[in-house]
């Protein structure tokens, strides 16, 4: 497959980006540190048999007017474009955030507003050739309002939303979209605070994605425990999660 990574510097995004090339699929990566992504382009040429470095462009979640020359310079070295992953994403501590109209701005515009329009871009070169996979990672956090994430699960609520009537819209026409629902992970993202028992390691969500980004499964839960927190939490009456920290 030729696939494009948003975000395949760090964290899940690399851990993808490692799984896709050891298998020899094709990628072309995206991001906002050219340093970064030139080090990464070629961790993935030394690991894998590849046989060219992936090429990489400028990305900037914040910045709309890189996506389309971003994608178009994918599509430029790829040719056809199988699948775009989409991993990049911000977090703030919902007390931090609280305190920081500013930065609660920027992670409110860079997960949902950014995000969608990223993925309108990618839509419509994925239409344009017949069809593809839009593989973007959103969260369990979006599921149901809840005290710690009210913020940044605010932001992963509405790109979920999106996604979902992405994939009911334009599946018929060879569009598969597969949000991703990572619960906790263990990444930069995560460092710092108190792992619960089931967080997850990168590597193992990768190769659950990846068997989901195969089979086009429009909704993945990963790990993949999270898929029962969740049925239970999207159940609990309100006035239980009012109780509860959770
Ligand atoms: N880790 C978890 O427990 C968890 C749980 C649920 C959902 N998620 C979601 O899963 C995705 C991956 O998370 P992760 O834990 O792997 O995070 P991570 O290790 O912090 O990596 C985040 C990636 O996003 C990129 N990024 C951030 N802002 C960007 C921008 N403005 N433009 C372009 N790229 C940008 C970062 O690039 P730089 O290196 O340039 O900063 C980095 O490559 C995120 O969408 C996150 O919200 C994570």
């Amino acid at each position: 497959m030729n696939v494009v990574v948003l975000g395949g510097t760090k964290g899940m995004g690399r851990a993808m980006a490692r799984a896709l090339a050891a298998r020899g699929d094709r990628l072309f990566l995206l991001g906002r540190d050219a340093e970064d992504l030139a080090r990464s382009a070629a961790d993935l040429e030394s690991r894998s048999n590849l046989e060219d470095r992936p090429g990489t462009a400028r990305c900037d979640l914040e910045d709309a007017s890189s996506f389309a020359p971003a994608l178009d310079a994918a599509a430029e070295a790829l040719g056809r474009l199988d699948a775009v992953v989409v991993t990049a994403g911000m977090f703030g501590p919902q007390e931090e955030l609280e305190a920081d109209s500013e930065r609660t701005a920027r992670l409110l515009a860079v997960n949902f507003t950014q995000t969608v329009l990223f993925c309108e871009e990618a839509r419509r070169r994925l239409l344009a050739q017949g069809g593809g996979k839009l593989c973007v990672f959103s969260s369990v956090a979006g599921e149901r309002g809840r005290k710690p994430v009210v913020l940044y699960g605010a932001s992963k609520a509405g790109l979920s939303a999106y996604l979902e009537g992405l994939d009911h819209k334009f599946r018929a026409d060879g569009l598969e979209t597969i949000c991703v629902k990572p619960g906790f992970v263990k990444t930069g993202m995560t460092a710092g605070l108190d792992p619960p028992p089931f967080a997850g390691e990168p590597e193992q969500v990768a190769s659950q994605v990846l068997k989901a980004l195969d089979r086009g499964s429009p909704v993945v839960y990963a790990p993949p425990m999270w898929a029962l927190v969740m049925m239970v939490i999207r159940r609990l009456p309100r006035f239980v999660m009012r109780k509860i920290g959770f």
